[in-house]
């Protein structure tokens, strides 16, 4: 596995507050010291999911998973400590020193990038041979130049049905090629071919530079052949996290704080071929809530630049709503009639363009000019409203929410508060809706005194103070607990305090490897205790236990006295006697002195 320095992971978890990254992924509500939601890894109707914001960590009181911020982003996203560590490196900035992989990582991910990075240099040196020609032409009259060509290295598949597997299969094996996705596997005898011929290829970079994938435009107007070929998705391409383009654009966008957002690849490149050297596109899937993300790491404003037609404007409705879920500050940019980007500036220039995108009209202003609800029916009005709170109720901001909602009973005329008492009722079941925290750190059953002593002395020694800790150390022993699972916390947190007493009490959960017991420290962790109070309930509890294992053992001799012979009895009555000797002095020895000397 790769090894990122211990430091480094230290720093990324400092500067990506769990409350911000969790809150990117649900609704949260904040009640007393934590933020509830409904939890994501079980399903709930109210909330005993938390997020401590003062501990950075968060703990479900119902399944009982927790972790720190890194653990969250694996467990939700199903990924490695080594990708989530990245991903959150990524989110707050900070460039990780090395990416070491292991032999094995290298060998899968390192080479399915190699495949393509050799893949996208011979498809682009076939654009300047006789065989891609036509290709070449094809892009020139299209309005590219050549510059732009080299800049995204754009490239052609030529006709052959092993042109790339032939170049490629002495230096991989057939299985690594297949993960590529460039090649399919014929059914009949199990050979390879090459996934994309006679096509323009569009290489996909991730944002960090990385070469994942490509688009494959045919140049034929034949209707029966799909109009763009996508790899599919591999180890290395998710496209729901890819966006085209960024790879290049990132740095003038994260300057400016504005993405300019098109639908497809050509619109990409008439638009950074003209001076707008922001943009990204989608690479043939919707704009994701993870694209949001994604994009809001580099802007604060996004104007969206889709195409004319009913299916530009809904997917404008849809990725306008996507982005402001992300607190990105949209607009939408009119395009006429019949027209996409990349023909309008080609046709009116990049002066009208311009003219258009100082006009943007912000999104809910666009909504208005979409829906025009004045020319609605009640019921039409009654649908659309319904189905614009079902967006809505996925931001993970209470505050967005309730201006949306606002903004949206402004623009239909409807009451403010039957709009705010919809969103709030309406399939109250969604998990993307606002929690109902009610459910809380339950009371907890013990089956006896003891066991509730034992409980109280682990919460203190994870959460007291170093005091107690250092006296939890010395007097708490897995002999004086019962319980069998608290025995073995028990043992745990020594073990953790020993190597370090000072050590925070969110961290000890880090150190355990037991899963049953990590979790059960993080709820430690989460819970409140009794500050003021700690060392006298110390004191009390521990007392308590050392009473009722004395009184215990001297039920075990009484038991004894019945079965042994006479001759015995004595040194069995000789053990009570001393026995309750103990017990009077319990109270001499366990009192505020224990502190001392510590
Ligand atoms: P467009 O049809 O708008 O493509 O689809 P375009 O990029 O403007 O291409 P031209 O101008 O017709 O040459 C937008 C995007 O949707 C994806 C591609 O990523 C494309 O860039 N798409 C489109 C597909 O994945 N498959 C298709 O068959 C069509
Ligand atoms: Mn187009």
């Amino acid at each position: 596995m790769a090894k990122i320095p211990e430091h480094t992971v230290e720093q990324i978890k400092d500067s990506n507050d769990i409350v911000e990254v969790i809150g990117s992924y649900l609704p949260m509500k904040k009640k007393g010291a934590n933020y509830w939601a409904r939890c994501p890894f079980h399903n709930e109707k109210t909330a005993s999911f938390s997020v401590s914001a003062s501990k950075q960590i968060y703990h479900c009181f119902g399944c009982g998973v927790g972790g720190n911020v890194i653990n969250f982003v694996m467990e939700y996203e199903k990924i490695s400590f080594i990708e989530a560590v990245k991903q959150l490196a990524e989110r707050a900035n900070i460039q990780l020193e090395f990416e070491q992989m292991s032999p094995q990582e290298q060998s899968d991910t390192g080479k399915l990038r190699d495949i393509h990075v050799q893949a996208i240099d011979i498809f682009h040196a076939e654009l300047f041979k006789p065989s891609g020609k036509k290709a070449l032409d094809y892009l020139l009259e299209r309005g590219l130049s050549e510059q732009t060509i080299k800049d995204f290295k754009l490239g052609y598949s030529p006709e052959p049905w092993e042109f790339l597997v032939k170049k490629l299969s002495a230096r991989y094996d057939a299985n690594l090629l297949m993960q590529s996705g460039l090649f399919v596997r014929s059914e009949k005898d199990g050979r390879l071919f090459d996934r994309f011929r006679e096509r323009i290829m569009f290489p996909v970079y991730d944002d960090r530079g990385n070469a994942v994938g490509f688009g494959g435009r045919t140049m034929k107007d034949d209707k029966k052949e799909a109009k763009y070929l996508n790899s599919p998705e591999t180890p290395i391409y998710n496209k729901r996290k890819i966006l085209y383009g960024l790879n290049i654009t990132k740095e003038p966008m994260r300057k400016e704080k504005k993405a300019m957002v098109v639908e497809g690849y050509m619109d990409f490149l008439q638009l950074y071929q003209h001076g707008y050297t922001n943009v990204v596109a989608g690479s043939g899937t919707a704009f994701t809530g993870d694209h949001g993300r994604l994009l809001r790491r580099f802007a604060d404003e996004a104007i969206l630049c889709y195409d004319s037609d009913t299916a530009g404007q809904k997917a404008a409705v849809k990725t306008g709503f996507t982005l402001s879920s992300q607190k990105l500050e949209c607009k939408i940019l009119q395009i006429p009639e019949g027209e996409d980007p990349d023909s309008f500036l080609q046709k009116e220039g990049v002066q009208a363009f311009h003219t258009q995108v100082t006009n943007a009209l912000p999104f809910m202003e666009f909504l208005r000019a979409h829906y025009q609800p004045s020319k609605m029916s009640a019921k039409q009005k009654s649908d659309t409203i319904t189905s614009l709170l079902d967006e809505i109720r996925a931001f993970a901001d209470p505050v967005y929410r309730e201006m949306f909602a606002r903004e949206i009973a402004k623009l239909f005329s409807v009451e403010e508060q039957t709009l705010l008492n919809q969103l709030n009722k309406q399939k109250a079941y969604q998990t993307t809706s606002e929690p109902e925290v009610s459910t809380q750190e339950k009371p907890k059953q013990f089956k006896n005194q003891g066991e509730a002593a034992e409980y109280l002395l682990l919460q203190l020694l994870v959460n007291g103070s170093n005091l107690i800790r250092k006296a939890g150390l010395r007097f708490l022993s897995v002999k004086t607990f019962k319980h069998p699972f608290l025995k073995k916390v028990l043992a745990e947190i020594q073990a953790v305090l020993k190597n370090n007493v000072y050590i925070n009490s969110e961290k000890i959960p880090e150190n355990i490897s037991d899963k049953k017991v990590k979790s059960f420290c993080y709820q430690i962790v989460m819970e409140q205790y009794d500050e003021e109070n700690q060392k006298a309930l110390f004191v009390d509890s521990l007392k308590q236990l050392e009473l009722q294992m004395l009184k215990d053992d001297y039920n075990i001799l009484t038991e004894k006295l019945r079965s042994v012979p006479s001759e015995e009895m004595v040194d069995i009555m000789k053990a009570q006697m001393k026995n309750m000797h103990a017990r009077k002095h319990v109270n001499k020895i366990y009192n505020d002195s224990i502190f001392e000397d510590l």
